[in-house]
């Protein structure tokens, strides 16, 4: 039974969330797309890393996750996590009225048109690729496309840390990228919220010629032009609200997520979700 949500408003906010901070990078770009749109982002702090859960476990996260944000009127829902919307999309779909979309697919169909020799890589936590949500969706666009997966979980931590250009950085890389490199892959997808932050290294080790594909540029295009086919977009130019939520101590987000953006989060408040 979905959970009907009779309220959705043009002014109603856009829903973001993530397992914690690195969803930042895709509320970044949503809110360059939409200088006019509300945005109200959840970090699950308290239940973080999702990397290496199961598909169960992360699924009851999702639905709990987006039954807060549909609490607050939200009018569109993004599920900014990789290892959310590889386990739990389908599933919030089922429950809630409000129109959603994943990281997932907008990328998947990014790398498809990307590639030029067929063969794409991608990493991302361990229950992401275990889950092969990126294979189904990138042979959704083309079935003769080769593709190369490897979890990378340390990237995770190593970006929460700010570790973007150490050594160690560089080590961990070449260590999981080696084989993809020997593959022959021509296009790399980032399918996690932090391996943005570690583009720099990521292109170095895997070298110029191979295209980097991350989620934030494709699915805030996918917000936009989707809340303007449903003529949804907010049209008065004032000043908009970003409001953060989380469910573990606001001010280590806060430190880490400033990091992440680049200026200042003002305003981060506990919430309790009881899981
Ligand atoms: N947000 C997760 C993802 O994009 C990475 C962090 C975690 O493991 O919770 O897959």
């Amino acid at each position: 039974m979905k959970e009907k949500n009779n309220h959705i408003s043009q002014n109603g906010s856009i829903g973001v969330f993530d397992s914690g901070v690195g969803g930042l990078t895709v509320l970044r770009e949503i809110a360059r797309a939409l200088p006019n749109e509300d945005c109200v982002y959840l970090g699950d702090t308290a239940r973080l890393p999702y990397g290496n859960k199961s598909r169960d476990t992360v699924t009851k996260f999702a639905l709990k996750n987006s039954s807060f944000l549909v609490s607050l009127g939200i009018k569109f829902l993004v599920i900014a996590c990789n290892t959310a919307a590889s386990a739990g999309l389908d599933a919030v779909k089922e429950s809630f009225d409000v129109p959603t979309t994943g990281v997932i697919k907008p990328e998947a169909r990014r790398a498809a048109t990307a590639t030029r020799n067929g063969k794409v890589g991608v990493i991302g936590t361990r229950s992401t690729i275990a889950s092969g949500a990126y294979e189904l969706a990138i042979h959704q666009h083309d079935s003769g496309i080769t593709v190369h997966s490897r979890p990378c979980p340390l990237f995770v931590p190593l970006a929460e840390e700010g570790w973007f250009e150490e050594d160690v950085t560089r080590l961990v890389a070449e260590r999981y990228l080696m084989d993809l490199i020997n593959e022959g892959i021509d296009t790399l997808v980032l399918g996690c919220t932090h391996y943005p932050l570690l583009k720099k290294v990521i292109t170095e080790t895997v070298g110029r010629d191979v295209a980097l594909v991350d989620s934030a540029v494709p699915i805030a295009r996918e917000v936009k032009d989707t809340l303007k086919s449903m003529g949804m977009l907010r049209d008065v130019n004032r000043r908009r609200r970003l409001t953060y939520y989380v469910t573990d101590d606001p001010k280590i987000f806060t430190q880490v997520g400033e990091s992440f953006l680049g200026f200042p989060l003002d305003d981060v408040r506990h919430v309790d979700i009881a899981v």
